[in-house]
Parts: structure tokens; sequence; C-alpha cells
């Protein structure tokens, strides 16, 4: 299997409660790497244009507030299958539904604040990981 990079944040509701270090120990516990990692607080601008494709979504202006209601961990995870790993890692979006441990059944509130961003394929991995790191900040 290859090796891959995928894109992730640890979104405002984990970061408010302190959950950053419980959820990275996830991810190296389930063979991936934090190769890229930092915490910056999203402009709206910046949320806008990150979730451009929901944008006629009836539920994108609130998702944009909460993006923007505290600081994020922008992250590039590499491993094995890095973008399926990560999201069975992560769980259903919506936590009633997600499975037993999986991060977002341990620590996600709502649909909305669901703690962590996962990319859905390796095309959109590399397009969000270009959205928040330059080429030399990625150190695998
Ligand atoms: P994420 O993987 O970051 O991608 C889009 C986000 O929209 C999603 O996680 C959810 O946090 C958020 N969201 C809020 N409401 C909904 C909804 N009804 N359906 C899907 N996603 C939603």
């Amino acid at each position: 299997m290859a090796i891959e990079r995928t894109f992730s944040i640890i979104k405002p509701d984990a970061t408010r409660r302190n959950l950053t270090g419980k959820i990275n120990t996830l991810f190296e516990e389930n063979g991936l790497s934090i190769i890229a990692q930092k915490r910056i607080q999203m402009s709206r601008a910046h949320a806008e244009s990150f979730y451009g494709v929901h944008a006629a979504r009836p539920f994108f202006k609130d998702l944009v507030e909460f993006m923007v209601s505290g600081p994020v961990v922008v992250q590039v995870l590499e491993g094995e299958n890095a973008v399926a790993k990560n999201r069975d890692l992560m769980g259903a979006t919506n936590p009633a539904n997600a499975a037993e441990g999986t991060i977002r059944k341990l620590f996600a509130e709502s649909i909305e604040a669901n703690s962590v961003h996962g990319s859905d394929s390796a095309e959109n991995a590399a397009i969000e990981i270009a959205y928040f790191f330059a080429g030399l900040e990625l150190v695998g």
C-alpha cells in the first residue's frame, strides 16, 4: 500500500477542551505521523474559501461561524493509506452515527462541532495542504 499524505484540522470545539494531545495520540497510535502542524485562528474569508464547496448548503453560514469561533490546529498526516485511514479513525460526520473508538464518537459534540476534519481524497488532500502549508513546512 502507498504512503500518502492527508490534511487534518482539529476544530475549535476540540482546542477549546484541550483535546489536541489526545487526538494527536490517536493519530500516532494508528500509524499516522504528524509531519506538519500549526495552531492558527482562521479568518472568516479563509474559512469561507476553504469550505467553498459547501457554500450553497443550509449549514454553511453556521459552519463558518463555528470554524472562526476559536483556534484550530491544521496538520499534515503521513502514513500508509493515510486518507482512508484517517477517515476511518475520525468516524462518521455525525457523531451519533460514528463507530465506537473513533475520534468523533469519543469527542465530538454535534454534526457541526465534530472535533476534526480530514480530506476525502488524495486529490483534495493535496489542494487542502497547499492551502495552509508551504512545501518547506512539511517534514516527513
Ligand atoms: P467536515 O469534514 O469538516 O466538512 C464539512 C463540515 O460541515 C462537516 O465536517 C461538518 O462539521 C459540517 N456540517 C454541519 N452541518 C452539517 C450537515 N448537516 N451535514 C454535513 N456536514 C455538516
